[in-house]
């Protein structure tokens, strides 16, 4: 599988308009000038920036750490690609975890993920109405470890909210100490 490589962008304009914009956990990010009101996702990791723009992070697909091969063949079968004409409503959620959790080795991190949080399990109802893809961002030296995309039919935000709130009161969550949501449109 070769890696995709995305910059994503905020300014003034672009490709997705800024609906909401959350602080969740930790420190939010700092924009230079105006605040932004658009975000684009650019191919590739840009090394000249749009002049408009108040910040930008980097994100790069990648092999998948924790899913196992029945996990990765029900997903398969279930989830929908992105850019479906329907799904105009999606969310931008850029994540950090904290020390303890990079210090724990694989198998105590595919526990808590999955065996104790169920995020896999316990997401699969929301397939195919959500669709998602999950950028690492750690090992590009970003302030965040992963950004993670979605995107959604406007009569599915109740879904995805709901989403939302069962993964933040598991207990991979609490490894969580900085996170930043964006609510997007097009
Ligand atoms: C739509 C339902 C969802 C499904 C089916 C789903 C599924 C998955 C799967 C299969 C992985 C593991 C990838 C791997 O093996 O490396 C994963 C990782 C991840 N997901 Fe989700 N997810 C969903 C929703 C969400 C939401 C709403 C968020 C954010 C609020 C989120 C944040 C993450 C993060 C940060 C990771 C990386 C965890 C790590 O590597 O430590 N996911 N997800």
């Amino acid at each position: 599988m070769s890696s995709i490589l995305v910059t994503m962008v905020a300014g003034r304009a672009g490709t997705y308009r800024i609906t909401s914009q959350r602080v969740v956990r930790g420190e939010g990010l700092l924009a230079h000038g105006a605040e932004p009101t658009h975000l684009t996702v650019e191919s590739g990791h840009l090394t000249v920036l749009p002049s408009d723009a108040a910040w930008q992070l980097r994100g790069a697909t990648g092999a998948q750490r924790y899913t196992e091969r029945h996990e990765l063949d029900k997903l398969t079968a279930v989830q929908p690609g992105l850019l479906r004409p329907e799904a105009t409503h999606g969310a931008m959620i850029a994540i950090r975890k904290t020390g303890a959790w990079w210090a724990l080795a694989q198998d105590e991190r595919r526990a808590i993920f999955e065996a104790r949080s169920r995020h896999i399990a316990d997401s699969m109802r929301f397939l195919p109405a959500i669709a998602r893809r999950l950028y690492h961002a750690r090992e590009l030296g970003e302030g965040f470890d992963f950004l993670t995309w979605f995107e959604f039919a406007p009569e599915h935000q109740a879904l995805f909210d709901e989403l939302l709130g069962q993964l933040r009161a598991s207990e991979e969550w609490t490894y969580v100490d900085r996170e930043l949501e964006l609510g997007l449109s097009r």
